[in-house]
């Protein structure tokens, strides 16, 4: 391994503003002021979201799909999540951390829902997100009660891909979004911080917006809710097939890491790399001085643990 890894503390260069709380985002919807949710499954990119400034960190469980290749969410394990979460919090973001109860953690009843909950607020995750509306009031209740702020998720909830037939856009007849509506209400009543508004109508994603005091975060649910997410690796370009209409694509970090790793193979396979600034000289250096630690001259040498031990 070679520096920086983890590397400095996060207070490095990271903002100074106050920790965000659930309350801090319910009372963005107040003061109108729009909610920026991200997802990030791991240390650099919770670090990089949270360096950005957003509000909300979702470890979410779509990164059994972008990160561990999985064709739906379905598969993704608590210990899957457990992983992931525990990588995030590391990064000790002042952004909100939300942790998303994978499928079957909490269907199987309110017992299981808090229980699995708990696992990941003794992990360090400030909050939990459970997919459902009405049908789960019994879960969010319990978890409620065991005083974990819950975060609602209505619309193309995608642990329901099969109930739905596919990945299809949800609430489009009058009675399925007056469903949807309802659904909302009830969350909200039961104590939910805010409600993720996945793949449904814009008007819908205003008219739930309107309905409720508390936040709505749409992800392909129009302009009208009161913050927005989106999945980071179809933010940046990390993520492969044809991204959803709703993505807007910010950046190309797929052709960067293929371009880098190309000019890497080309260097090697040439010669070109290393050369005689990158590899160590036997003995001192000419003046005397001792040899360098490891790490690029921009990259301060890092204090030798068991993770960079590999220069011995
Ligand atoms: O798992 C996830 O990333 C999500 C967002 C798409 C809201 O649930």
């Amino acid at each position: 391994m070679s520096a920086g890894s983890p590397g400095g503390s996060r207070r490095e260069g990271a903002s100074e503003r106050p920790k965000i709380t659930v309350r801090s985002i319910r009372e963005m919807k107040a003061r109108k002021e729009r909610i920026v949710a991200m997802t990030a499954y791991d240390y650099p990119t919770a670090r990089l979201a949270d360096e950005a400034g957003v509000d909300l960190i979702l470890v979410g469980d779509s990164l059994g799909m972008v990160v561990l290749g999985y064709e739906s969410t379905i598969p993704v394990t608590m210990a899957e999540m457990m992983h992931h979460v525990r990588a995030v919090v590391r990064a000790e973001p002042r952004a909100l951390v939300v942790a998303d109860l994978p499928f079957a953690s909490f269907q199987t009843g309110p017992e299981d829902a808090v229980r699995n909950s708990a696992r990941f607020i003794k992990r360090g995750a400030e909050a939990v997100k459970l997919e459902g509306g009405r049908r789960i009031l019994p879960q969010v209740d319990a978890i409620l009660a065991a005083d974990i702020p819950v975060l609602g998720h209505l619309g193309l909830t995608p642990q329901s891909v099969h109930a739905f037939g596919g990945y299809k856009v949800q609430g489009k007849t009058k009675s399925a979004a007056e469903a949807l509506v309802d659904d909302a209400l009830a969350l909200e009543h039961a104590g939910v911080f805010a409600i993720v508004l996945e793949g449904i109508p814009r008007e819908l994603g205003g008219e739930v917006s309107r309905a409720l005091t508390i936040p709505t975060i749409g992800i392909g649910a129009g302009a009208e809710c009161d913050g927005q997410v989106l999945v980071l690796h179809d933010l940046i370009g990390l993520s492969f097939g044809k991204p959803a209409k709703f993505v807007r694509r910010y950046a190309d970090v797929g052709g960067t890491i293929r371009d880098a790793i190309s000019a890497f193979r080309d260097d090697v396979r040439a010669g070109r790399y290393p050369n005689a600034s990158e590899s160590y000289a036997s003995g001192a250096t000419p003046d005397g001085a001792p040899e360098p630690g490891p790490g690029p001259a921009s990259n301060p040498a890092p204090k030798i643990s068991a993770k960079t031990s590999c220069e011995s």
